[in-house]
């Protein structure tokens, strides 16, 4: 299975903070916010990846990806405009044609294991929260999604979907088919309804032993990291990337 990380987009939500620096580079705590997500690759098992981003950024993830080259092989792509998620299987059709995908958004925090993916079709995550019109809203049943509607105005149910997603060979065709969207992007959300179509769209709750923190604010940012100041102070156990391996 082939990873593909995209730490694109303006962060506009963290401004001035993102005025100079990628969203995906801004500090939770210790580590910068992408060895988060980038040890949720880890925890599969995979070290082949592709990273995507915008040209103004490629610099310093050269930097990132030359610092963590004995854990991962990362292959970096540009990303000229914001055309959304799903755009990154086109911009790798090469790295992943064949393969199947573990895709990971650059500022999604997790702290817990996740139950593995189903090993077909698509696999996505469920997270009840109290403001679910902000995200992707899944509705399922038994395992299996029965809607997914992004950002609704009237969601159906509380569950968002986590940046983490699992997909077979068939990701590439699919985001070969859709169209962008109102806001003018490829949404992650119209590719898991092509796998819902086809009832191959797997939902996994998480439940409360899993911690999901958004850090696209300036509060959620700052709490991600008091939250992880005090798991390590208190419990020694490091989250994200472990820095004395990857630093020492
Ligand atoms: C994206 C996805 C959304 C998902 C969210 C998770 O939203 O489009 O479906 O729930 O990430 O963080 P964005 O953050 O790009 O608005």
């Amino acid at each position: 299975m082939k990873g593909i990380i995209l730490a694109g987009g303006s962060g506009s939500r963290l401004y001035p903070l993102t005025l100079t620096t990628n969203k995906q580079l801004l500090p939770i705590y210790d580590k910068p916010m992408i060895y988060y997500s980038l040890d949720l690759f880890l925890s599969q098992g995979i070290e082949d990846i592709c990273l995507i981003t915008s040209p103004q950024h490629i610099k310093d993830f050269e930097k990132i990806s030359y610092t963590l080259k004995d854990i991962f092989s990362i292959n970096l792509i540009v990303q000229d405009q914001p055309k959304g998620i799903a755009e990154s299987f086109l911009l790798s059709e090469e790295f992943i044609k064949g393969n199947k995908v573990m895709l990971v958004l650059g500022d999604t925090f997790i702290h817990g294991k996740i139950p593995p993916p189903k090993n077909t079709g698509a696999t996505i995550y469920a997270k009840k929260v109290k403001n679910p019109n902000e995200y992707g809203v899944v509705e399922f049943y038994n395992g299996k999604a029965i809607s997914i509607e992004e950002k609704p105005e009237s969601p159906k149910s509380h569950y968002a979907v986590p940046g983490i997603y699992f997909y077979d060979e068939m990701a590439l065709e699919y985001a070969k088919q859709i169209k962008p969207s109102a806001r003018g992007e490829l949404e992650i959300t119209d590719i898991n309804k092509q796998y819902l179509e086809k009832d191959q769209l797997h939902t996994i709750e998480l439940d409360n032993s899993i911690v999901w923190l958004d850090a696209g604010t300036y509060d959620s940012l700052f709490e991600a990291s008091e939250y992880v100041r005090d798991h390590q102070s208190k419990t020694s156990n490091c989250i994200g990337l472990n820095l004395k391996k990857v630093h020492e």
